[in-house]
This record gives C-alpha cells, sequence and structure tokens, in this order.
C-alpha cells in the first residue's frame, strides 16, 4: 500500500512538469483559436509584395552588403511537405530562388525582384526548400532540399550581378535525415537541425506523439564538408551536438550563443558554445550546453539574428488552423477547374480561408516585444530585418508573396 502510494506519488511528481508544459501549449491554442485572437500590429507601415508571383516562400535571408534579400519559394509544397506529411500524387512543382533588391522597395515590383537562373543543376525539377544560409565571403548558398530520394544540402555558387546560382554539389548524410533549417560558421562548417527523430513520412503516429509530448527528438548537428570539398569522394563530417523537441530555427547569436527554435516547445533554446572537443578530424567539433530558454507565446518557427544583435522569432499561434491551410492550399492555389469541381464548403473556405501569423523580437537588455500577430498575411515562419537601412521582411510557409515593412 505505500510502496504503491510512493510510486503513484513519483509517477506524478515525474509527469507533472511534462503535463503542465503541455498544458501551457494547449492554452496558447486556447487562446489564439480565431474567435479570441488578438491582433497587434507594431510593425508601422508594411506592404505585402509580389503576391501573384511568389509564394510559399519559407526562407529569406539578407546580403546586407548588397541590400538584396535571398527567397527560397516553393510552391511545390502545397503537395509535398515532408515536414508537416502532405504527399499528394501527381506532378510537384519545384523550388525557385530569387534576389530581391530591397533597396527600392517603391520600385515597380517587376524590377526589384529577379528570379536566379539555375547553372549545372541536376536536381532542379525535384527541389524543395527549406532553411538556406549563406556564406559571403565565398559565396555559397546551402539549401535543405527534401528531394523525393534522401534529403540533401544543396549548395550553389551565387553570382548576384549576372543572378545566377551554380550548383556546386549535394551533401547527403544519415545523420541528415530531416534537415531543415541552417545556421552558416563559415564556408566548409555549419549547423543544421532536423525537427524530427520519427519523419512524418515513414512513422506518422510515432511523429504526432514525438511532437505532441514534446520529446527531444529533434538535433543540431555540425557538418564539415572540407573532406568532400577537397575531394568529391571524400566524406562529409557530421556529428549530433544538441537535442531540443522540434528543432526548426537556429541561428548564431554572437560568438558564444547559438539559438534554436522549438517550435512543439513554443520556445527558444539558448546554447553556449563551448571549447572544441579534441577530435582527430580536421576539425574539432564545437560543444553546445544547454543554457536557457525564453517562452513565446506561438509556436516559433525560424530564427534571424539582425547585424546589432537582435534576435527576430517569426512563427504560428494556431496549429490546427495551420494545419487545415496547409492541406488544403493544392485545391485553394490550384488550377482554376480543381476549385471549380471542389464543394461548395470548400469554394467558401477558400475565399477567405488564413493561418495566423506572429512576429517577436528580443534583445538581453529590452526582452521580448511583439510585431505583428495577425491573419492578413498568413502562416509567417521567417522574419529578418536589416537593422541599418530600417526594412524588414516577413515570408509565410504557404503565403502569396512576402510582407515588407
Ligand atoms: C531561417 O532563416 C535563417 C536566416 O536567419 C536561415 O539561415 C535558415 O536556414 C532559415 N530556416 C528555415 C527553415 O526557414
Ligand atoms: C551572447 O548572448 C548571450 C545571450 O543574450 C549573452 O548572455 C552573452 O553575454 C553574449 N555574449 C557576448 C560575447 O556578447
Amino acid at each position: 500500500m505505500v510502496l504503491r502510494a510512493t510510486l503513484t506519488l513519483l509517477a506524478v511528481a515525474l509527469l507533472a512538469p511534462v503535463l503542465y508544459e503541455r498544458a501551457q501549449i494547449l492554452y496558447l491554442f486556447w487562446r489564439n483559436a480565431p474567435v479570441r485572437f488578438t491582433r497587434i500590429d507594431n510593425l508601422g507601415s508594411h506592404d505585402i509584395k509580389f503576391a501573384d508571383r511568389i509564394r510559399s516562400c519559407e526562407d529569406a535571408l539578407l546580403v546586407e552588403s548588397q541590400g538584396l534579400a535571398i527567397l527560397g519559394c516553393d510552391p511545390g509544397r502545397e503537395r509535398w511537405n515532408t515536414v508537416m506529411g502532405v504527399f499528394l500524387p501527381g506532378p510537384v512543382p519545384s523550388a525557385e530562388l530569387y534576389a530581391y533588391d530591397y533597396k527600392k522597395t517603391n520600385a515597380p515590383e517587376s524590377e526589384s525582384l529577379r528570379r536566379l537562373e539555375f547553372v549545372d543543376f541536376e536536381y532542379e525539377a525535384d527541389f524543395h526548400t527549406l532553411g538556406m544560409a549563406y556564406d559571403e565571403a565565398s559565396s555559397t548558398l546551402f539549401a535543405t532540399s527534401h528531394r523525393q530520394d534522401k534529403p540533401t544540402i544543396e549548395m550553389f555558387k551565387l553570382d548576384l550581378t549576372a543572378y545566377t546560382a551554380t550548383h556546386l554539389r549535394s551533401i547527403q548524410h544519415d545523420l541528415l535525415h530531416g534537415p531543415n533549417a541552417i545556421a552558416v560558421i563559415n564556408s566548409h562548417e555549419f549547423y543544421v537541425t532536423n525537427n524530427n527523430h520519427f519523419l512524418v513520412k515513414n512513422h506518422p503516429t510515432l511523429n504526432h506523439l514525438e511532437t505532441y509530448l514534446g520529446v527531444p527528438g529533434g538535433t543540431v548537428v555540425h557538418i564539415d564538408v572540407s573532406p568532400a570539398l577537397k575531394s568529391p569522394a571524400g566524406p562529409v563530417q557530421a556529428n549530433v551536438v544538441a537535442r531540443v523537441p522540434f528543432a526548426n530555427g537556429i541561428d548564431i547569436l554572437n560568438e558564444t550563443t547559438v539559438v534554436v527554435a522549438s517550435s512543439s516547445r513554443a520556445a527558444v533554446y539558448f546554447f553556449s558554445i563551448g571549447p572544441k572537443s579534441d577530435s582527430l578530424s580536421s576539425t574539432p567539433t564545437p560543444v553546445l550546453t544547454y543554457s536557457s530558454q525564453l517562452r513565446v507565446p506561438f509556436l516559433a518557427d525560424n530564427l534571424s539574428v539582425t547585424k546589432d544583435g537582435t534576435l527576430m522569432i517569426a512563427g504560428h499561434p494556431h496549429m490546427p488552423t495551420l494545419g487545415k491551410f496547409a492541406q488544403t492550399r493544392n485545391v485553394c492555389n490550384g488550377p482554376e477547374d480543381e476549385l471549380t469541381r471542389a464543394a461548395p464548403e470548400m469554394r467558401e473556405y477558400c475565399a477567405k480561408s488564413s493561418a495566423p501569423s506572429w512576429v517577436s523580437e528580443w534583445t538581453e537588455a529590452g526582452g521580448l516585444k511583439h510585431l505583428y500577430a495577425d491573419v492578413r498575411y498568413p502562416s509567417s515562419c521567417t522574419a529578418v530585418r536589416d537593422s541599418e537601412r530600417n526594412v524588414g521582411i516577413i515570408t509565410g510557409l504557404y503565403a502569396k508573396g512576402i510582407l515588407v515593412y
């Protein structure tokens, strides 16, 4: 009897933090449900641009020296989304890269947005972008692609005067089973997040359990491609350096801190970068040690750090609404006849549906500030800002165009 009571008490004590944490997430979904969602707009004037030219741009990164934003836009995500589990039959459009000249926010749209031409890119027809990162010194763009055979990190050399992206090589590794965001250290070293241990494609039930229970199955992997750059047969060196529940966006905050968004915990995890571990390999692996976390009132998706050191956090306040929005884009954005054939309720839903966005910023001195919580621009996933030119860009996972403020 005493033993049973003790064991029960112990189980409750062990589970309580987990249940408390999960209850907070459920509370967020309750509070951010469409009927209760309180809008916030502290962006100042803003504009949705290129709505009829690009959609589903998951990533934006800034090349501030040139006042250019590189966008990766994948309309194919409506039929093929390996993170949210959309796998529809039929042809899947491929992703494209764009350069947006944000120096001229008032220029005609036809002048300020240019598509990058791929050169020698064998997998052009099966390119599905998630995270990207750019090493400016070597003009190397790293882009996660959920290729149908196996996910890869595609490396390109960008020429931003000729607007070309020349394919250099594809990086594949067993530790890159579900690659998502990339943070570059230098021309040959970078961190990649894998959002889940169980992929929705192979293990849908376990994947959902992992996400809903907030199990730390996601990884941060340190990659060194220098041996592979020296000779095509050279190995890619990969090591897991941290585990995070639903590891999503990642960036390097300063010399001593790496930040990782946990989408299942509605939090940003801070890791301190320790001295490199001893290793026989050419580049020793950095050691990341968990230091703290910042809770946010939405599921944090992607992160970026501005030149003045502000952390930008974009994400999803109400997952059920986003889930439905994602699953219906193939009809709502599909060919005209598909929409005409759809049931009247679906046509009505398409006409007025949205998925809420939330963008906040954080500094150690100023704390957390909310910039945008609204449905007018849907499904925000990345926010970047040029703090010198005072231009910010928000992109949406399933949005038409980008928001510029
Ligand atoms: C998020 O944005 C950063 C730029 O700060 C980029 O490096 C990263 O790969 C992006 N990831 C995703 C998944 O959008
Ligand atoms: C890096 O950022 C962390 C978190 O804000 C802070 O505690 C630390 O002092 C910063 N380090 C440097 C070298 O600025």
